[in-house]
């Protein structure tokens, strides 16, 4: 039956968990397929024909799977490939943008921070966002260089990866921001250390949970929705190193083995 078809998830790497958790726990009927593309991380230092050329390599996986919907669990590839995989395959895309809107309508001291990767920032489909709501609001961008591959490489817990957080948040609260828009899906990861750095007075906004409505809502409007309790199906691959991915999936309590697999 086509609605036992999977929903093909993918991200640079490791980030795109944060998302997946959220889409299985909103969802917890359907099968899922997680491409990490740890190979070729960070995507957010790669030019725009790269990251296309890497998204659709992970999407035509994906359709050989015979996924029924493709999550871009990933703010560096939707923002720089959304538009071309929607004119270029016949399935619906779910893509993640960092959450600018929320931020700017509710922000009361009209200052809102946003840490994402270059390829972002720097991206048309985020500057042409981030332009409708910029009236009377001091956005502050900055790109977290370093970051993924601290995470992508099990350092979370370092001293580089304080120094580095230090470093990219302290500006900010100086311009007396209220809310941080965590534009990575890499970045949830780090809540607990950017929480001691920022206390408890700044909003963090990521956009995991909307991007798992989104795809519900997407699923029922095309009747594609799974509805029975047959226990589901997770597959989750990496093209690299897995002993990183595999302990961020049991930390989040899921019981899945990450598979290693060449694409
Ligand atoms: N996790 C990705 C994002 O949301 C990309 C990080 C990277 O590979 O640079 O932007």
């Amino acid at each position: 039956m086509s609605h036992k078809r999977p929903i093909g998830i993918f991200d640079s790497g490791i980030g795109g968990i944060s998302i997946w958790k959220e889409i299985i726990t909103l969802l917890p009927n359907e099968n899922t397929i997680y491409l990490a593309d740890s190979k070729n991380a960070p995507y957010g230092q790669k030019s725009k024909e790269e990251i296309i050329e890497f998204s659709v390599k992970n999407t035509e996986l994906l359709l050989e799977r015979n996924c029924k919907l493709i999550v871009i669990a990933c703010n560096t590839a939707t923002t720089n490939t959304i538009k071309y995989l929607r004119a270029n395959y016949n399935i619906p895309f779910i893509g993640i943008e960092p959450a600018i809107k929320p931020a700017a309508l509710q922000t009361k001291t009209n200052a809102i921070g946003i840490l994402a990767t270059k390829g972002t920032l720097s991206s048309e489909l985020f500057n042409s966002t981030s332009q409708k709501f910029s009236e009377g609001i001091n956005i502050i961008e900055q790109i977290g260089e370093g970051l993924v591959p601290l995470i992508e490489s099990g350092n979370i817990d370092s001293v580089e990866m304080d120094n580095l957080l230090r470093k990219y948040l302290n500006p900010m609260l100086e311009k007396n921001i209220d809310y941080l828009v965590l534009g990575c899906s890499h970045y949830p990861f780090l809540i607990p250390k950017i929480r001691k750095i920022v206390g408890n007075k700044i909003t963090i906004i990521d956009s995991g949970e909307a991007v798992a409505k989104q795809t519900l809502s997407i699923l029922k409007q095309q009747h594609k929705l799974l509805n029975n309790n047959i226990k589901p199906h997770h597959k989750l691959y990496s093209n690299s190193g897995i002993t990183t991915i595999q302990q961020i999936v049991n930390d989040l309590k899921k019981n899945y083995l990450i598979k290693k697999l060449d694409f």
